[in-house]
């Protein structure tokens, strides 16, 4: 059985969807902690509901980047994570954290990378890039994190149809439904091997 840590920052529904799919044995993995860099987020508490592990680390906790970044790695390495997953995680992962976790950090992005990604691209902005574009379809991707914003090789994408009435909020509705399905999909075919993750 896999290990996952989560590393979340807000509302966490992408983190509810991994943890749901654990428990109905869709996904054969256990979620051993999920850290966030927000003590007051929504996602630890309801993580705590779940009864996982949740820590919050941010500058707040260790004001040194450095010691932040050893503290996730060491974290992460003391639960015995085998994979990291980013669930609207809004800050940068250190390089210790990316070394020790190289090509088994993986992050959610909703749209169709490397279309309306990078710095500035997160929330309610990427579907309204995608709407301002005059797109007709958008989506989800899965991809590994490395030291670039949403650059990391693309491990799943899934698309979603724009309807010429859509307003940025109903997109993000449309997308967010497709990450919760698309998310514990890729997990479980790199689980299986279906999806081979580059050497580490
Ligand atoms: C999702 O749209 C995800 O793609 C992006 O941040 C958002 C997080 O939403 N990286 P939630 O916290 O999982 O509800």
């Amino acid at each position: 059985m896999k290990k996952l840590g989560i590393l979340v920052s807000g509302r966490g529904s992408n983190m509810l969807a991994i943890i749901d799919a654990c428990e109905q044995g869709s996904l054969s993995a256990s979620v051993e902690v999920v850290i966030s860099n927000n003590g007051d987020s929504v996602a630890l508490t309801l993580a705590k509901e779940k009864n996982i592990y949740v820590e919050h680390l941010s500058s707040c906790t260790h004001p040194d980047p450095d010691q932040l970044d050893v503290a996730m790695t060491e974290l992460l390495t003391g639960c015995d994570v085998d994979y990291v997953l980013l669930a609207g995680f809004m800050k940068k992962i250190g390089p210790k954290t990316l070394a020790a976790y190289k090509s088994r950090i993986i992050n959610i992005h909703p749209s169709l990378l490397p279309k309306f990604g990078g710095q500035g691209m997160f929330g309610i902005n990427v579907h309204k890039a995608v709407i301002d574009a005059g797109e007709k379809e958008t989506g989800v991707t899965i991809h590994l994190v490395d030291e670039e914003y949403d650059k990391g090789s693309i491990l799943a994408q899934r698309t979603v149809a724009v309807a010429p009435d859509d307003t940025p909020e109903t997109l993000a509705v449309k997308v967010l439904k497709v990450e919760h399905v698309l998310f514990a999909e890729t997990i479980q075919k790199i689980i299986d091997n279906s999806i081979i993750l580059p050497d580490h």
